[in-house]
């Protein structure tokens, strides 16, 4: 397979890291992006073909990966939907730009968006996907493909669900960065020195997340199981439970899926 990344940020970045990870080769894969500095790092990492202007190149590849932000993928598009092959598997990685404007932009039927997250650059990324139903078993193997190497991925069924995927894994991400600072904020009031708040931190939700994934217990249960009555979890939970913590996360993860919805209304 051949792919092109128009694009070659971060995103794009962690994705060739990760196809170069599992074994695919550099020259099999070209990037575009304005930036010369970015390409040659690009370059020098992997081996990949790199350019600075859409053109013909594009039209040999058998994936194209728009990997532009979702406000210049409209300008994007407008220069390089013509050289895509009319056989190709377009994936747009572009948060909140929906299919139909995909398929509108490109004039091409095998469209698939994928919604991934940053530990894609630790290839322990999640990723959404959606394909169009007019999208075949090669579009959803390539896109597939790509995505799996920096992370797990989940077909949805209902693009709707996509917004989902951002107010949970996509954007969920920072929600846990948010609770570390406040509980590594916490430990320095408790004492501890920066470096031990930060270890003791990470600690926290490396167990936490390894024995969640371990188990078959709820979330409720495996809080449960480390909350005895009367006890020291006890007196946190309870203050957790008093602040409606849950009910915050829940109002964050509306607000973040209501602006994933007004997203892909301005970019269509
Ligand atoms: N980072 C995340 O956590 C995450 C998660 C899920 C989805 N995404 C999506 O992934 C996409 C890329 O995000 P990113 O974080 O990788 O962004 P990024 O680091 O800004 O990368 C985008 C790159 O594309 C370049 N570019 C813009 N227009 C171009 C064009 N017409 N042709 C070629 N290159 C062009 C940009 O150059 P200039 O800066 O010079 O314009 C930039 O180098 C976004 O749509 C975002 O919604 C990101």
């Amino acid at each position: 397979m051949r792919i092109a990344f128009i694009g070659g940020g971060n995103m794009a970045r962690a994705i060739i890291a990760g196809l170069a990870a599992t074994g695919f080769e550099g020259s099999s894969i070209a990037v575009k992006d304005h930036n010369t500095e970015k390409l040659e790092a690009l370059q020098k990492d992997y081996g990949v073909c790199v350019y600075r202007e859409d053109g013909a190149w594009i039209s040999k590849a058998d994936l194209v990966v728009l990997a532009v932000k979702p406000q210049g993928l409209a300008a994007c598009l407008e220069g390089c939907a013509r050289w895509i092959a009319p056989e190709a598997t377009v994936l747009s990685i572009a948060a909140g730009v929906s299919t139909d404007t995909l398929r509108r932009r490109t004039g091409s039927g095998h469209i698939v968006r994928a919604m991934p997250n940053t530990p894609a650059m630790v290839r322990q990324g999640f990723t959404g996907l959606f394909a169009v139903p007019e999208a075949t078993d090669t579009d959803r193997e390539r896109a597939q493909t790509v995505m799996a190497a920096v992370g797990r991925c989940q077909w949805l069924d209902d693009e709707d669900a996509m917004h989902a995927v951002t107010a949970g894994p996509g954007s969920g991400v920072a929600y846990v960065f948010l609770f570390m600072q406040g509980l590594e904020e916490a430990l320095l009031a408790q004492g501890l020195d920066a470096d031990k708040a930060r270890a003791l931190t990470l600690a926290t939700v490396r167990g936490a997340s390894a024995l969640a994934d371990a188990s078959d217990a709820s979330f409720e249960e495996l809080r449960a199981r480390v909350t005895s009555k009367g006890g020291t979890t006890a007196k946190a939970i309870e203050a957790f439970e008093d602040a409606g913590l849950r009910r915050i996360i829940d109002t964050a993860a509306k607000a973040c899926a209501a602006r994933s919805r007004e997203m892909a209304e301005l970019f269509k």
